[in-house]
């Protein structure tokens, strides 16, 4: 087999956003009938480098080729023109359309009388679903489609423009098992008709699973392109963190206290049922379950950000007023959902803002806020997790995924919880800052804090919890200690059928 010239070429290229160097030297070369995947630390500058190719930034200097043509894109537009599409983690269709709509946005076919012909529309929208074997209504508006779904219309709509390079940016991230191996089953057939596709994710299996090639990055620098059957996870890690990793999961053993979370008998029609759950100071209980078994649902509905029907929550033995956070946060629970890009943090707020958000009554009693004192509360719990001092004034949107758990876990400490309901503490994070995620966990634990996390990684939940509660279809199906807690004792509680279906 011959060399394939490359669909696409950079070559240290640079960005920068007023002082803060996005991308030093980024250069990727990827070839046609290739899936070529891209991976660094947080903050390494891939998305960055991903967003010069699909024409949201110019980049500063270096060069850019598209089969084999020199080009500089000022819009998306004029990427996509040019046959390239990116898929990010979040896609943003239009809810109130169609699918189809959505797909042909503003090249509708045209019948006669120039009116927009449907049939047509709907009849090469299933074409196109049938080629890349999925099942989805072409006629359904795409409000409250799956992530999944959204990001396969997406990749329908590329294929409808004929683009000759994907790049998927963390499309894995919020994907259900099934839905990941439908991708990936998508993307091998895209690939096997020589199409180009720029896979971004942290997790190092899918990218074993899936790319041919990888590229590493490390501070906004190229640092070396691999092929995947010469290299290994432990290889590619020391290229891209460049030191020793700490040690994850490091659950040191503390003083298990008084019972901080004491839930009793939670219900709620079709989605759990009499949940008990108990989490003391000083321990870490993991909350174990199959993606759809109801955990982040048991979690919200603790926190008070979802009703229930039944049951009780009460926190160091003082019941808790259901579906009222505020009740929550003043009993002491502090709550870091999963989606923390919707619900964690106020993506349109600088660092501080976000930190001080949550500590603010408490400062505002004593008179007025000013930023210095946002800042003096703020201050020792971003340097305690790192978070660069220069990122406090930084807005949220253009923090990488990393740092943005760091400002989470950071704005919540401020507000001195007794309980910590995590859910998923490291999904879309990098091997670096996950050992410190871990650090912190289990050091909070250790000073007492009550921490109640959810994790579909089974590591991580064995390597932390002290106990381990496994949730199936709504109901515990079992409850053990960190002895017990074998990866195949889990396993069988999180896929045994409670009782048959009435
Ligand atoms: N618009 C922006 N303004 C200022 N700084 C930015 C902007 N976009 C990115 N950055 C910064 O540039 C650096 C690289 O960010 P980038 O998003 O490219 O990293 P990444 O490798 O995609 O990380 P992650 O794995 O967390 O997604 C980070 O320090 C980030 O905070
Ligand atoms: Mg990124």
């Amino acid at each position: 087999m011959t060399t394939a010239a490359p669909v696409l070429e950079l070559r240290d290229v640079s960005k920068s956003f007023g002082p803060v160097v996005a991308l030093r030297s980024g250069s990727l070369r990827v070839e046609a009938g290739s899936i070529h995947a891209l991976v660094g630390e947080n903050g390494a500058g891939k998305s960055t480098l991903v967003k010069v190719v699909a024409g949201v930034h110019r980049r500063d200097a270096g060069t850019f080729d598209l089969g084999g043509e020199p080009v500089d894109f000022g819009s998306t537009a004029e990427s996509k023109q040019a046959g390239v599409a990116v898929i990010y983690q979040e896609p943003t269709l239009f809810p109130d359309l169609s699918v189809t709509e959505n797909i042909f946005m503003g090249r509708q076919p045209l019948a006669r009388g120039r009116r927009i012909d449907r049939h047509a529309m709907y009849a090469e929208a299933e074409r196109l679903f049938d080629r890349l074997g999925v099942r989805i209504d072409p006629r359904r508006p795409a409000e409250g489609l799956s992530i999944a779904d959204q990001q396969i219309i997406e990749i329908a709509k590329a294929i409808s423009l004929d683009a000759r390079l994907l790049v998927m940016d963390e499309p894995t991230a919020a994907l259900s098992g099934v839905e990941v191996e439908r991708l990936f089953a998508v993307a091998r057939s895209l690939r096997d008709e020589g199409r180009a596709l720029v896979f971004i994710s942290h997790r190092f299996d899918e990218v074993f699973a899936l790319a041919d090639t990888v590229t590493v990055m490390r501070d906004g620098e190229y640092v070396d392109t691999l092929r995947i059957d010469d290299t290994d996870v432990d290889q590619l890690v020391a290229l891209m963190v460049g030191r020793e990793v700490g040690e994850l999961f490091p659950k040191t053993p503390a003083t298990i206290g008084e019972t901080v979370l004491e839930v009793r008998g939670l219900s709620r029609a079709g989605v759990f049922h009499d949940v008990d759950l108990e989490v003391r100071a000083g321990e870490i209980v993991g909350l174990a379950g199959l993606v759809g078994a109801g955990r982040s649902e048991v979690a919200r509905a603790v926190f008070g950000v979802d009703a229930y029907d039944a049951g009780s929550v009460s926190v160091s033995g003082k019941p808790v007023r259901a579906k009222d956070p505020r009740a929550a946060i003043r009993a002491g629970m502090a709550f870091i959902p999963e989606d923390r890009r919707k619900q964690g943090l106020v993506i349109d707020s600088s660092v501080a803002r976000n930190v001080a958000g949550a500590i603010r009554r408490g400062i505002a009693r004593a008179g007025l806020i000013t930023t210095s004192m946002e800042n003096r509360a703020t201050a020792p719990w971003a340097s305690r997790l790192e978070v660069k001092t220069s990122a406090l004034d930084m807005h949220a949107t253009t923090m990488s995924g990393g740092n943005q758990q760091k400002v989470v876990i950071a704005k919540w400490l401020a507000t001195g919880p007794k309980l910590l309901i995590i859910d998923e503490p490291t999904r879309g994070i990098d091997i670096g800052t996950k050992a410190e995620v871990h650090r912190l966990l289990s050091e909070l634990a250790g000073q007492g804090l009550g921490i109640l996390m959810i994790s579909s990684e089974l590591p991580e939940v064995l390597g932390m919890a002290d106990r381990v509660v496994v949730l199936c279809e709504g109901r515990v199906t079992a409850e053990l200690g960190r002895a017990d807690a074998t990866p195949e004792a889990v396993m069988h509680a999180a896929t045994h059928h409670p009782e048959p279906a009435a």
